[in-house]
């Protein structure tokens, strides 16, 4: 078995080829691990885990819940709002208080970008960004290439388009890096405002229409427009309406029909029905959803076997 370049997850951009096929490899194991009768490993029983969820989240906290508690870890949950940050505690002492009961791995999603990367300065257990504000969000573009792979055989040569609101998703970004080091190539696809000024420089292009990044895809990748990035009295204006989003960017049948097309169809969810997807494909065969659910267990897994174990190796 090898070893991962980097002791902490912080994002796809400091992750290699090399790492990636190695978080598959192992993914593919676990996988395997929990389609059994019995779903539980002890890889890591001696290794205590505390997920910190500064932000909401459904599916990143119960994911990685369930990955650390089949590979056997002891799990601390804490939420930020049941907690003293609302008393004006700082992100370094909530962290060091927590670490101070031993602590080995910390999962953290956070809204500031960059809040992983400046702990991981700080404190000495692996630190895995769970989603940093509109930067980086590494398991959830792990587990999408992953999906990719599982359905279509390669990620190599897959041309994949990204929809929606690229400029607030951290998803964009992390799937922009796993994707063109997998050899795919990548296409944003979004109302202008929702394109961030530059993107191109990252390699990829660049499509207003939506029927043309149809007509161009082999994989669809539907974003939600983040609403509570876009401040909170929406005092700017992205779009004039959600009407208006789904007719010119929203993904359905007809449109489908009309480009003569059928991608696969992705989404990191949560999804909004009817805004930037019908319901119809959200639940098609092409729909490939509820699968990145399920691999998320077997990547978040990966990369936590793999994480623990050079912990354990600098010990
Ligand atoms: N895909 C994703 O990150 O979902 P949650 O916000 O529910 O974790």
């Amino acid at each position: 078995m090898g070893a991962l370049s980097t002791k902490h997850l912080l994002g796809i951009k400091q992750l290699n080829q090399a790492d990636i096929e190695l978080i598959f490899s192992t993914a593919d194991n676990f996988k395997e691990v929990i389609n059994r009768p019995i779903k539980k490993v002890p890889s890591l029983r001696d290794i205590t885990i505390a997920n910190l969820f500064f932000e909401n989240s459904t599916r990143t906290k119960l994911s990685f819940e369930l990955a650390e508690k089949r590979l056997s870890a002891d799990v601390v949950n804490f939420s930020a709002a049941a907690s003293s940050v609302s008393k004006g505690e700082t992100l370094i002492d909530t962290v060091n208080n927590i670490l101070a009961m031993k602590v080995d791995m910390v999962v953290m999603r956070h809204p500031n970008p960059g809040a992983p990367i400046f702990l991981s300065k700080h404190i000495k257990a692996n630190i895995i960004n769970a989603g940093d504000g509109a930067h980086e969000h590494p398991t959830q573009a792990l587990l999408d290439a992953y999906s990719i792979r599982e359905k279509l055989g390669d990620v190599k040569g897959k041309k994949v388009a990204i929809v929606g609101d690229i400029l607030h998703s951290r998803v964009a970004l992390s799937n922009i890096y796993c994707l063109q080091k997998l050899g795919a190539e990548v296409m944003v696809c979004g109302p202008p405002t929702l394109i961030p000024k530059h993107i191109q420089s990252l390699g990829v292009k660049v499509e207003f229409s939506l029927d043309k990044a149809l007509e161009w895809s082999d994989i669809c990748m539907m974003l939600r427009i983040q609403l509570e990035r876009q401040g909170s009295d929406r005092s700017v204006k992205y779009f004039p309406s959600l009407r208006e989003y789904h007719q010119l960017y929203g993904l359905t049948s007809e449109r489908l029909k009309k480009v003569k097309r059928s991608p696969v169809i992705m989404h990191p969810g949560p999804i909004n029905r009817g805004v930037e997807i019908s319901s119809e494909l959200a639940d098609s065969e092409n729909s490939i959803i509820l699968n990145q659910v399920e691999n998320g267990v077997a990547i978040r897994m990966a990369v936590l076997y793999l994480l623990a174990s050079e912990h354990e190796n600098e010990e």
